[in-house]
């Protein structure tokens, strides 16, 4: 599809996601002659920096962050001749009259005919402040031209404050030109569960409570949280990764099918899928990172701009069951942890044993298991039983593993390298619809309250573990346990 011109005006950009992941993916984007002839970026930040500084951080971010490799700086010059700086305090109105006319220049320049995209990589304190601005100063019109806001997690810090923020938005910019990001529904493989769900015989008729024994969400890390404290100390693990990461995944997961592929019918059945969900006290368990001091790990509330008193929780593991035909009675685990043994992204699809197998001696018939990995591997691992070789009648569990990424040279898209691509088009598909916010936080809301009335002390854990014990209690009170489907080989072809 031929892309239209526009200028990307990014708010925050000396910031951390600026310069981890938006720069490089344009780079990216740039190199695979994805991006139209004709666009231009101009990032806005309050920093005083001169053009000069303003490309070196720019190189920096795509040596240190870039899947590709950096060109040399002389062939990289007509990338680079692109980007400019504009300096803004984002409460300054005036400063906002004078970024019109800048954005004016370029678009002759660029001749990026008007259509503009404003990625707010910003607090959320800002994005109001922001896109009033850009309304009251007649840039969020789409007068022969268009205007598209990007805006980042997250989207408010509970229900009624997001639907605050998204009234004040909405007065600004009309609902189809809001791109709410979640960063996971541009991973490769969370667009291929509906293509693995809806694309294949062998899949759907078992996608229910009558196959299904349970599913489990890991998105576990092992960093800690990286000079991030002031945003961590207000959202914690629960806001951070599960009210948006963690709850997508689920809705792909489990939602009905949608009557087309469109944006909207999607979007629908995310939605009745996110206000079917059901907790219970008792079925979330949280927990802090503590210091290791023999590997010099800091404890989380040793962490910049924590507090030594800090509850809050950078480990949430919980179960949830939804409330419809299809899912009576299937638990929904979700565990996510900062400073875990390992780095990992997967769904585990559990389905349910066979009552015992007649003529085989029957050792205990290992579950068949679907297991969806997003990262660091990308594919899809499947495990079922089969006899073992040789005279005597065993059956063992066996598995085939489909990678994706495995394969030498094969390097996915970044998730934002996507995520820029369809906002370019104004494919809003990969994008959270208010509805969608709105449904996660009445769920995550239910927590916090819960959490309210049990305020004890978070409980620690050590560093390389998996969390507190609670949070294997929680599967072993149930007869289950995490699990996790090591990559055995990787092909090299
Ligand atoms: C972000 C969270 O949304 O996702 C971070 O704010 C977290 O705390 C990150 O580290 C994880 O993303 P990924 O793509 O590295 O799994």
């Amino acid at each position: 599809m031929n892309l239209q011109p526009f200028t990307l005006a990014i708010f925050g950009a000396t910031g951390d996601l600026t310069r981890r992941k938006l720069y490089p993916a344009l780079y990216n984007l740039w190199r695979e002659n994805q991006l139209p002839k004709d666009f231009s970026v101009v990032s806005i930040g309050r920093r005083d920096i001169s053009r000069e500084e303003h490309h070196d951080a720019i190189i920096r971010s795509m040596e240190r962050f870039s899947r590709k490799q950096l060109h040399t700086r002389h062939e990289l010059k007509d990338f680079l001749d692109r980007f400019s700086y504009f300096r803004l305090e984002f409460h300054n109105s005036k400063g906002y009259g004078e970024l019109k006319s800048y954005l004016s220049e370029v678009d002759q320049t660029w001749h990026t005919q008007g259509n503009k995209i404003y990625f707010l990589a910003v607090a959320p304190e800002f994005f109001p402040i922001i896109s009033d601005e850009l309304h009251d100063h007649g840039m969020a019109e789409n007068i022969g031209s268009w205007q598209r806001l990007v805006v980042e997690k997250p989207f408010g810090q509970d229900l009624q404050s997001a639907i605050a923020l998204n009234n004040d938005v909405r007065k600004t910019f009309p609902e189809e030109n809001i791109y709410r990001i979640d960063h996971y529904l541009g991973k490769e493989m969370a667009q291929n569960i509906m293509v693995l769900r809806f694309a294949n015989t062998l899949f759907e008729p078992l996608w229910n409570n009558r196959y299904i024994d349970h599913i489990q969400i890991n998105l576990t890390e092992t960093i800690g949280v990286e000079g991030r404290g002031l945003y961590y100390e207000k959202s914690g693990a629960l806001h951070d990764m599960v009210q948006n990461h963690a709850l997508q995944l689920l809705s792909l997961i489990a939602m009905e099918p949608p009557i087309a592929l469109d944006t909207e019918s999607v979007r629908d059945e995310k939605i009745k899928m996110l206000r079917s969900l059901k907790i219970k006290p008792g079925d979330v368990v949280r927990g802090q990172y503590d210091c290791d001091e023999k590997a010099n790990i800091l404890g989380y509330r040793e962490e910049e701009n924590v507090s030594p008193q800090s509850n809050t929780e950078t480990f949430v593991a919980l179960k949830t069951t939804i409330d419809n035909f299809r899912w009576a009675g299937v638990p929904f685990y979700i565990r996510t942890g900062k400073r875990m043994p390992q780095k990992y992204s997967e769904i585990v699809v559990t389905f349910k044993k066979l009552p015992g197998v007649l003529y085989f001696e029957k050792e205990d018939l290992g579950s068949n298991v679907l297991v969806i990995r997003l990262q660091p591997d990308e594919g899809v691992y499947l495990q079922f039983n089969a006899k073992r070789p040789g005279t005597n009648n065993f059956i063992q569990p066996v598995s085939m593993d489909f990678c994706q990424n495995c394969h030498n040279g094969f390097n996915s898209p970044e998730a934002y390298e996507r995520l820029l691509l369809d906002v370019m088009r104004g494919d809003p598909t990969l994008f959270t619809r208010w509805d969608e916010v709105e449904y996660s936080w009445r769920f995550v809301d239910q927590i916090e309250n819960m959490w309210k009335e049990d305020r004890g002390p978070t409980p620690l854990y050590a560093p390389n573990t998996w969390g507190p014990q609670k949070a294997i209690d929680l599967m072993q009170r149930d007869g289950r346990d995490w699990l996790r489907f090591q990559r055995k080989e990787v092909y090299i072809i």
